[in-house]
């Protein structure tokens, strides 16, 4: 590495362009940090003739991935051209060839993470990928870095712009779901097929990424619990306004004696939650510490220089390392082995929905039904529906296993006097009051 850092990117749609322009633009941020010079040697394209927003040195563009990856002028490479398998074996090549690696893809960290980091350590090389989660938040570094002292117990996150965008809408304007997810994807911030922003899956991702980080143990993206946002009905969310709580997709990951759960799905969050005020395209990462407390990353989830400014802070921890001669030393090895937490070892707070004959006796059943679970109800509102002769009743409970809840849901589709479960949801950040002061509304 001499007095100027030359980098190879991989890739040139909106992240890579905007690496380039934080490059160009932040040339003296850049030498202040690291007393040299940045500058992007060669770039790989899959289309070179494409009209691009940046104006591009024609000389620099390649469609040879060999070119940049064979390069021995090149200590950096940043990829930023997404999808899994080629990219995954472009970075394998760039550490035997002892090149240090960036990337903004998620969908690879989560599936590939601990393989390319071992390759990382193999060559004494340096992986990181900042970028991967929450786009310029710097949540990763936040939580290995900053909470590095602590033990984390539970990170939460509004990681999806795309579905923050449309619950907001929904929320606020009443707007309908398919035309609050076009808005989204005319902004730009849905994936080219919203259907993993949607359904979860994009969520899933990060927050497998941001739990194996939080609790140093082995998490794998297929044990992520997903449900995403397709199938919610506005009266669910106006229900909730009632009661005090706003929709969010949110992400969990919990860790208490070893046993860890991760999931994402629809939630109902208290409006006295940090979180609750996370809107539209923004994400937030609420982190919980033994020592520290709460504390909370807000920012922009995605864009072009938000995500260049997570790239380009890795790019620069590579080259401090590099100036350190401690590259490629990051502990691999999980601190212990994980189990999953059992629908037994998990608690919280559900709403539930039901339509139920509007008979007299109706609300003791099911009120006995839950009372043998040992389950106690926190809200309850009740809306007749006159002209079918069914009232709707809408449950929150206190805080009760999941594994009680889920029995409670299997018998009551079982009983006779309850029409259809027409949704259920899990509760957060309630405060709960003594038992035996159940408010009705
Ligand atoms: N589609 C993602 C989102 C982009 O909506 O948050 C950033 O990963």
């Amino acid at each position: 590495m001499g007095n100027k850092i030359s980098v190879g990117l991989l890739g040139f749609g909106v992240v890579g362009s905007g690496v380039m322009q934080i490059i160009e633009n932040n040339q003296a941020e850049l030498i202040h940090q690291l007393g040299t010079e940045v500058h992007v040697k060669s770039i790989l394209v899959r289309n070179p003739a494409k009209s691009r927003n940046v104006d591009l040195d024609r000389t620099r563009i390649t469609t040879d991935p060999e070119i940049i990856l064979n390069d021995p002028e090149i200590d950096v490479i940043i990829e930023v051209m997404g999808g899994i398998d080629e990219a995954r074996e472009h970075i394998l090549k760039a550490f035997s060839a002892k090149k240090h690696v960036v990337t903004a893809n998620k969908d690879l960290v989560a599936l590939h993470g601990p393989e390319l980091q071992e390759a990382a350590n193999q060559n004494k090389c340096d992986f990181f990928y900042e970028a991967s989660v929450a786009g310029g938040i710097p949540i990763l570094r936040g939580i290995t870095g900053g909470l590095s002292a602590d033990r984390i117990q539970q990170v939460m996150g509004i990681v999806n712009g795309t579905t923050n965008y449309i619950l907001t809408k929904m929320a606020n304007e009443g707007m309908p779901y398919e035309d609050a997810l076009q808005e989204a994807q005319e902004l730009g911030f849905a994936e080219a097929d919203p259907t993993s922003d949607v359904e979860g899956l994009d969520a899933a991702r990060k927050m497998a990424i941001l739990g194996r980080l939080a609790f140093s143990t082995d998490i794998e993206l297929e044990e992520v619990e997903v449900s995403g946002i397709k199938n919610l009905a506005l009266e669910d969310l106006q229900y909730g306004d009632q009661l005090g709580y706003t929709m969010k997709l949110i992400g969990f990951a919990k860790c208490h004696d070893k046993e860890v759960e991760v999931s994402v799905e629809p939630t109902l969050l208290s409006k006295e939650h940090p979180l609750a005020d996370v809107k539209n395209e923004y994400n937030a990462v609420y982190v919980y510490g033994e020592a520290v407390g709460e504390t909370m990353f807000y920012g922009p989830g995605a864009g072009s220089l938000p995500t260049a400014t997570a790239v380009m802070s890795d790019v620069v921890e590579v080259i401090r390392n590099v100036r350190l001669g401690v590259n490629g030393n990051i502990v691999t090895e999980p601190r212990f082995k994980k189990e999953l937490k059992t629908p037994d070892h998990r608690f919280g707070q559900y709403y539930l929905r039901l339509h139920v004959k509007d008979e007299a006796g109706v609300f003791s059943t099911i009120s006995s039904l839950f009372h043998e679970l040992d389950i106690s109800f926190k809200r309850i509102l009740q809306n007749p529906i006159k002209k079918h002769e069914v009232a709707e009743i809408v449950l929150v409970t206190h805080q009760t296993s999941l594994g009680n809840f889920n029995k409670a849901l299997n018998q009551l589709e079982s009983l006779h006097d309850v029409l259809d479960v027409k949704s259920y949801y899990k509760v957060e950040g309630d405060v709960e009051h003594v038992a035996g002061t159940t408010e009705t509304l």
